[in-house]
């Protein structure tokens, strides 16, 4: 059951900010709450390009499910799916061919009551929720049965949602779970909020967050990021910073890599 604006749910508290609702914020949303707000103004203080990263993020992920339409994918699995904005799974692809199916999956209440919303006129896609570190809530719930089907190609998407795994929940036998779900031609994009970026003040931002907002967050290395890919093929450029994995225009206006803070990546099943 909804609130006001029918995408706030009745038992939210609005003085705690939540993640999924300061990244629609980021990206320029209407989901959000002056507490989310004004985390994220606080964030733009100590990485002041703050919301081109969170821009970045999201244009790999639209460049990532053209890549994987172009690849012969038509069903995606959106693991961390957030608050739906500009520039959704389902309207990327079903833009690109409109007998593609989207599954979004998402823990956060805000995510979940506006992707209601947002998919009920929608054929061909839903949300599940569901928390993505228990692959069989997601592999075996009767939305994804009813839109993916496991014996043709599927796109994983973790998009800028793993680093919201803390380090003590094991999400490496997770993602091995979600590639061995599906068939050779599949393929899985990540992205990942790192540490790794000498100009980008990730922990700080991370700690930011924490201080107000219910949240968890764990900073993995690149090569704990590549490990997510077990077995599959990472595709040329590898995992890079988010704005380098094949941008559409070299350099983008107003991007700068080196400040992305993120890495990201496909990987395919041969
Ligand atoms: C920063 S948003 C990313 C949204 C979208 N993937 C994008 O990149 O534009 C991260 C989302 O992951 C969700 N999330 C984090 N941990 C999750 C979990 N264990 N299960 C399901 N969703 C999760 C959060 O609720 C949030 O909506």
């Amino acid at each position: 059951m909804t609130g006001d604006g029918g995408w706030i749910p009745e038992n939210l508290d609005p003085a705690r900010p939540s993640p999924a609702r300061i990244y629609d914020y980021a990206l320029g949303g209407g989901h959000n709450l002056a507490s989310d707000r004004e985390v994220f103004d606080q964030l733009v203080k100590i990485q002041p390009n703050a919301r081109q990263i969170a821009w970045s993020n999201r244009a790999f992920m639209r460049r990532a499910v053209l890549f994987m339409i172009e690849s012969g994918i038509r069903q995606f699995l959106d693991l961390g799916s957030g608050i739906p904005t500009v520039g959704n799974v389902h309207e990327i692809a079903q833009k690109a061919d409109p007998e593609c199916r989207v599954v979004y999956v998402d823990i956060e209440e805000v995510a979940i009551a506006h992707s209601r919303l947002l998919l009920d006129e929608v054929e061909k896609a839903a949300i599940v929720e569901a928390d993505f570190t228990r692959p069989d809530d997601v592999l075996k719930h009767p939305e994804t049965l009813k839109l993916i089907d496991f014996s043709a190609p599927v796109g994983l998407l973790a998009v800028a949602s793993v680093h919201h795994v803390p380090a003590e929940i094991d999400v490496y036998s997770a993602f091995d779970r979600y590639r061995d779900a599906v068939v050779p031609g599949s393929a899985l994009a990540i992205s990942h909020f790192t540490a790794d970026f000498e100009k980008v003040h990730a922990k700080e931002i991370i700690e930011a967050v924490q201080a107000k907002a219910h949240n968890t967050a764990c900073l993995r290395t690149r090569s704990e990021i590549i490990d997510l890919f077990g077995d599959f093929e990472m595709v040329s450029p590898g995992l890079v910073a988010a704005s380098n994995w094949r941008p559409d225009i070299t350099p983008p206006p107003g991007v700068h890599p080196e400040q992305d803070g993120i890495w990201a990546g496909v990987g395919v099943k041969r």
